[in-house]
């Protein structure tokens, strides 16, 4: 009893005293110059979630965005951000509005810096994401630098959107959907693509003279062929062209005279006009 009325005020005064020193340290430390924190320094081959860091060099950026004719007016989405040098260049050269879609939280603050810094707060947005995860539809053109098979596993997506968004890949393909245009810069690769309209199957064309005729079209992504028929008579399509929305095709009539068909989709409706050396008509082309 009496040893512990003395040690219990010793060894209580000894825990307060620890603790005030302990108090005076920390007001110290805040009264002071903070500790020096080392801002994220991304390295080039750092491991991301589905695919490693490294940007795409400045070279390829600017011919992947002149093959895309990026304009002000677009929305571009860079699936995977890194440092987000794809949306900023955007933003700087053509005005457009960019988001990048960056799965590392570090990084995708290291590029909110860089935003900042190239002083496109504006027209520039970083979202920490997943590219399989966020919705990326409003987008008017995609650029992606990731590999061959998420490339493909994002393929359907990008070919479900509208009609005519462009999209733009460094060193990866898309499997058989073949690029409509190729650019390189050094030994980088970049390939180009526009998202045809869906216009497989059958179809009736109005608005020539001798009735309707109708319209059998097959589909291989932007890749189409077709016939044309009336009656018993058939025409093959020649030179047929899709490009996003855009539909061109010719056939030769009886007469043996050289239509021209050219045309823009919009879902169950293709409307243009037919040019030949005797007529210059409005058609319009629907599902039957
Ligand atoms: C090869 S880098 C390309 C960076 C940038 N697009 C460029 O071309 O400079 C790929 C980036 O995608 C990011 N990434 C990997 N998997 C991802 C995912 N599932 N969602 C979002 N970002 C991802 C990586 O962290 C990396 O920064």
């Amino acid at each position: 009893m009496k040893l512990s009325r003395v040690l219990l005020p010793i060894l209580l005064t000894s825990w307060l005293n620890a603790a005030c020193a302990s108090t005076a340290t920390t007001a110290t430390n805040t009264a002071g110059p903070k500790p020096a924190t080392t801002a994220y320094e991304p390295v080039r081959g750092q491991a991301g979630k589905d695919v490693i860091w490294i940007p795409t060099p400045p070279g390829l950026i600017d011919k992947m965005l002149a093959a895309a004719k990026v304009t002000d007016q677009d929305r571009l989405f860079d699936l995977g951000a890194g440092d987000g040098i794809i949306a900023i260049t955007a933003a700087r050269q053509y005005g457009t509005q960019a988001v990048g879609i960056e799965f590392n939280p570090d990084m995708a603050q290291f590029a909110r810096r860089k935003v900042a810094e190239a002083g496109v707060t504006d027209k520039v947005r970083i979202i920490t994401g997943d590219i399989f995860q966020e919705d990326f539809s409003s987008a008017t053109v995609v650029t992606l630098y990731l590999m061959p098979h998420l490339n493909l596993k994002l393929r359907p997506l990008l070919l479900k959107m509208k009609p005519g968004t462009r999209v733009v890949s460094h060193a990866f393909t898309m499997g058989d959907w073949e690029p409509d245009e190729t650019m390189s810069y050094l030994h980088a690769q970049g390939y180009f693509w526009v998202v045809p309209a869906q216009i497989e199957g059958n179809w009736v064309m109005t608005g020539l003279d001798g009735g309707p005729m109708r319209m059998s079209m097959s589909q291989s992504f932007q890749n189409i062929g077709g016939i044309l028929s009336r009656g018993s008579q058939n025409h093959a399509m020649l030179g047929a062209r899709l490009r996003g929305d855009e539909v061109k095709f010719q056939f030769i009539t009886q007469d043996r005279k050289v239509h021209a068909f050219t045309g823009r989709v919009e879902g169950r409706r293709i409307t243009g006009t037919v040019v030949s050396d005797y007529m210059h008509t409005p058609v319009e082309i629907t599902r039957p």
